[in-house]
């Protein structure tokens, strides 16, 4: 990479964890020791912190890669391991979720309680058919119920397939059809921007375009009362949670399964059109899931009020809200809504209510707030939180550092988790009683995790340079496949770098003077102009960083003199606006400012003013769409957009000018 990338390298803050901190710390430099002398030993010391019904005697089988088998002559039920390994160490009556509704109402739900509530509910899977290795469509809003249905499936065998609310009939037909589930969990609605958000309708609209032959995996659709809407009901199909829940019997002894026993299927969008349905198993995901989750998140389980604001619909919600929690015994918030309904401040009323200590989102819910302003979390009381997490795409330093002063009380160290749908838990992160923080680097890989940052023929680039980002050795929780399809597994992820082995995460990143790790963004994020590499994420930097962007998305358009230009799309502070009155000038500031910062290279060949970007339901700046209309073509696809009029807004915007 040029040297045009620099200047995010040349940070020099550092910040190291406060003495009462790292003194308590459940994460210590020594597992990094331990790690290295012994890497198997150590992820089968973590393993065996799990209750396994037959130990294992085989730490990792990788006769066959790219198919890599853990533990793989144990067994163990994860469910159990959630739940009543808890309630048998006399821990029945902790709370394990701490439930907010969006609407305001609220539940506590003990250990004791969900554990009772899941054996009902795997007692009804056995009633409906449901054996090991069926596949189970989960599709909820984020209320105990959907935790309970994950762990149901789990404790029985089979595997779930989650797929957020957020999507379409259309998007909830193909993931069933992929996976051929044969029962869909789900509920009437789910309150969602202060209204009730309908979910049913559109499991039944996904059934309805299969038709009722032999392609008609579905047998019956399990339905949770939530919103109240009104619902169709297909008799014989369709079962309410609350009439067959309660009902069954609470006696459920939890069964073991093979440790490669299949957990779930998450779906994810790949280069092509169809979504990958990421195959993970049961014990190395559920060790990495609770490992990374105690000594990333610090996790004391007898004191934190931990909250990770992801959905389940998402891998975060899985490793970071079902399964790392929970196995490790943990009281987390579980919120059903969105952070700003019904008011900007309904995140930090919620850590005030329930005193988080640990919270966990993602950049762009952290540049929504700072947009908002520091006056609203302001007005509360925040001082519980000891711990501040990062997840999902690099956080600018401009934001880490509103993220530390704002939140966590100018000490709170921040860890900034690098991972993937695909490594299924944490890879790259901060340990916060160990690691010095550096505001936007990721920084390590995890002890037992071995990263590198290599070139195109897979050589590593080393310190001060940049390259792709690779995983070197097999991990635990890393997916065991494509659902049925093993041959875009291999091409995806291994044939790259094939002769060495290495799993391609398709990341660009980059090695500081330290040996830090800096992400760069996805690599067909990153640009080539007039010869000389330029990240996005970098320029987005840059420009977050001025006084009046609050969010910005810079693309690389086909150009002919410079082969690709940037082009940027701002959205400029609510602050700023109320103070300028008129705007004219602030894109060639911008456009300098950009060049100052990083290099006239980087100058943007066009600054977009717009008022929004467009963004996937969990927060993704779809760039595809923005380089359609920087090059001035049709935009494409946007059903996947959170909401689809963004696009018509923007081109509306750019056109004007
Ligand atoms: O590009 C990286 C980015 O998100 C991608 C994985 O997306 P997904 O499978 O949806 O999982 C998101 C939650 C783990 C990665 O390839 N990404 C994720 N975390 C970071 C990140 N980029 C930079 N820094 C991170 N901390």
């Amino acid at each position: 990479m040029s040297s045009q990338i620099d200047h995010l390298l040349t940070e020099t803050r550092r910040f190291a964890p406060p003495a009462a901190f790292a003194a308590a710390a459940v994460g210590t430099a020594e597992l990094y020791e331990r790690a290295a002398a012994d890497r198997e030993g150590f992820w089968a010391d973590q393993a065996r912190e799990l209750h396994w019904h037959t130990p294992f005697t085989q730490t990792l089988d990788w006769s066959n890669p790219p198919f890599a088998k853990w533990f793989d002559d144990g067994e163990l039920n994860v469910a159990y391991n959630c739940l009543d390994r808890h309630v048998e160490a006399g821990n029945g009556d902790r709370v394990a979720l701490l439930w907010e509704g969006e609407p305001g109402d609220d539940r506590r739900v003990t250990y004791a309680e969900l554990t009772d509530e899941v054996k009902r509910v795997a007692n009804v899977l056995t009633e409906l058919g449901i054996e090991a290795g069926d596949r189970v469509a989960i599709y909820m809003p984020m209320i105990p119920e959907a935790v309970a249905a994950m762990l149901a499936v789990a404790r029985v065998g089979a595997v779930h397939s989650v797929v957020f609310g957020g999507f379409s009939a259309d998007s909830l037909r193909t993931r069933i059809d992929d996976a051929g589930a044969k029962l869909v969990i789900t509920a009437d609605g789910g309150y969602r921007k202060g209204k009730v958000s309908p979910l049913k309708p559109a499991v039944d609209q996904a059934l309805a375009d299969r038709g009722s032959g032999p392609q008609q995996s579905v047998e019956h659709v399990l339905v949770v009362r939530r919103g109240g809407n009104d619902i169709e009901w297909t008799d014989g199909r369709d079962l309410w949670w609350h009439e067959v829940v309660p009902a069954a019997s609470a006696e459920h002894e939890a069964q073991p399964f093979p440790a490669e026993n299949p957990l779930f299927i998450l779906y994810t969008s790949g280069t092509t059109g169809k979504p990958k349905g990421i195959l993970h198993t049961s014990g190395g995901y559920l060790t990495q899931a609770a490992f990374t989750n105690r000594v990333v998140h610090d996790l004391h389980p007898e004191t934190d009020v931990y909250w990770c604001t992801a959905d389940i619909g998402w891998v975060t919600g899985h490793s970071y809200v079902t399964y790392g929690p929970l196995a490790n015994g943990a009281t987390q918030v579980l919120y059903e809504g969105t952070p700003d309904t019904p008011h900007p401040g309904r995140s930090w009323e919620i850590i005030q209510k329930y005193g988080v200590t640990i919270y966990y989102t993602a950049p762009t819910a952290i540049r929504s707030f700072m947009k908002v302003g520091r006056q609203v979390p302001a007005e509360f009381d925040l001082s519980s939180i000891r711990l501040l997490g990062s997840v999902g795409e690099p956080i600018n330093p401009e934001a880490w550092m509103w993220y530390r002063s704002v939140l966590g009380g100018g000490e709170a160290p921040i860890v900034d988790t690098w991972w993937q749908t695909e490594t299924g838990a944490i890879m790259i992160s901060a340990l916060p009683g160990v690691t010095e923080a550096k505001p936007g680097s990721a920084q390590v890989a995890l002890p037992g995790i071995s990263i590198d940052v290599v070139d195109e023929n897979g050589g590593p680039v080393g310190e001060g340079n940049g390259g792709l980002l690779v995983i070197t050795e097999p991990w635990p929780s890393m997916l065991r496949g494509i659902w049925g399809d093993p041959d875009r597994f291999v091409e995806t992820y291994w044939a790259k770098f094939d002769s060495q082995g290495y799993y391609f995460a398709g990341d660009g990143a980059r090695l500081d003077d330290d040996g830090d790790i800096w992400l760069m963004g996805r690599v067909d994020d990153v640009m080539n102009v007039s010869g000389h590499r330029l990240s996005t994420t970098e320029i987005e930097s840059a420009l977050v960083g001025n006084e009046a962007v609050a969010e910005a998305a810079v693309v690389g358009a086909a150009d002919e003199a410079t082969g690709q230009a940037v082009v940027a799309f701002c959205v400029i502070k609510q602050s700023y606006m109320t103070k300028h009155e008129e705007l004219d000038g602030l894109v060639g500031e911008l456009r300098a400012w950009v060049a100052q910062q990083i290099g006239a290279i980087a100058r943007p060949r066009d600054v977009y003013l717009v008022t929004e970007l467009p963004k996937t339901r969990s927060g993704k700046i779809m760039r595809r769409l923005l380089r359609d209309v920087a090059e001035g073509r049709e935009v494409g696809d946007t059903t996947t957009l959170a909401d689809t009029m963004v696009m018509s807004t923007i081109s509306g915007q750019v056109t004007k000018k």
